[in-house]
């Protein structure tokens, strides 16, 4: 059957419309795709998929991105599935949950950074919970031409622990050796104009510092570039219903979860797809020693 997409807000996001089983016709993985390309963000209201038709319509889209640190023994992570939920025993997996709450794009310990994320909503939460999406591509264009132009050129490092050290009170030497061994700095141009011809500012969470710029200046700029781009002409945020199922353009936009606690009982299934796209990202000093949903 053919899908219907209609648009949520002039800026991002269309819904989609159809069966699940639908989704993996012929065609219409590729219509997904092209439909993801031009709004950025899809979303397909309790569509109610089964993971395996799930892990059907992540393959048939492109690659499937594998993360090792994603791993906690359950059903779905042998399926090759993601389950974000806050009842972990491993402190990493737990962070990164937690880390999932401030503004970011996946894959920037990747000089190709992940093409999209896939998130269905196994278990909706009973408070709190839900995803902001905000479109940089619109973000960008909007800016003014003599900031475009001061921003040209410039270059971002990105790392676990800028992130992730938001957490703690006084994180210690222990916790950013943990981090720095998943995403160590990776250097990425501040803007990256893309294959489409749109560009993206490689902003949020991981951002930790402008190459050659002084630290305070360079934490300035970055935060004053989040807060523009977050503004609420740019986003979407998503309440969850059960069933509910979410695909993100992640070169084109910022996402976060907003917080939620253990009791909230939010359960998501993820899948991921390897990007296509070179950011111009340095070659990494280190090499990470293993693949993360960051
Ligand atoms: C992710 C992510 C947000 C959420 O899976 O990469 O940021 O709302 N998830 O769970
Ligand atoms: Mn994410």
């Amino acid at each position: 059957m053919g899908l219907q997409f209609e648009p949520i807000t002039s800026t991002i996001g269309a819904y989609v419309h159809g069966a699940a089983a639908d989704m993996v016709e012929e065609g219409n993985p590729e219509a997904i795709l092209a439909a993801l390309n031009r709004h950025n963000l899809l979303v397909f209201p309790q569509v109610h998929m089964a993971d395996e038709i799930f892990l059907q319509l992540t393959a048939a889209m492109g690659e499937k991105h594998d993360n090792s640190v994603t791993d906690d023994g359950t059903s779905a992570s042998r399926k090759g599935i993601f389950r974000i939920a806050l009842d972990k025993d491993d402190r990493t997996q737990r962070e990164f949950i937690l880390g999932n709450d401030y503004w970011h794009m996946d894959g920037m310990s990747y000089p190709v950074p992940v093409k999209a994320t896939l998130l269905k909503c196994e278990s909706a939460p009973v408070e709190g919970g839900d995803t902001g999406f905000a479109n940089l591509y619109a973000a960008y264009d909007a800016l003014p031409a003599e900031r475009k132009q001061r921003l040209a050129g410039l270059r971002v490092g990105h790392c676990l622990s800028a992130s992730l050290r938001r957490l703690y009170d006084s994180p210690t030497q222990e916790d950013f050796d943990r981090w720095d061994a998943i995403f160590p700095r990776l250097e990425h141009p501040l803007v990256w104009t893309q294959d489409s011809g749109r560009s993206a500012m490689l902003i949020g969470s991981t951002a930790n510092d402008i190459a050659g710029m002084d630290e305070i200046a360079g934490r300035e700029l970055l935060d004053e570039l989040l807060d523009w781009a977050t503004q609420e002409r740019f986003t979407y945020r998503h309440k969850w219903s059960p069933g509910d199922l979410v695909i993100f353009n992640n070169p084109g936009l910022l996402h976060r979860s907003f917080p939620y606690t253990d009791t909230a009982r939010r359960v998501m299934h993820r899948t991921t797809l390897k990007g296509t796209e070179a950011t111009g990202a340095s070659a990494p000093a280190q090499v990470a020693t293993q693949s993360t949903g960051y």
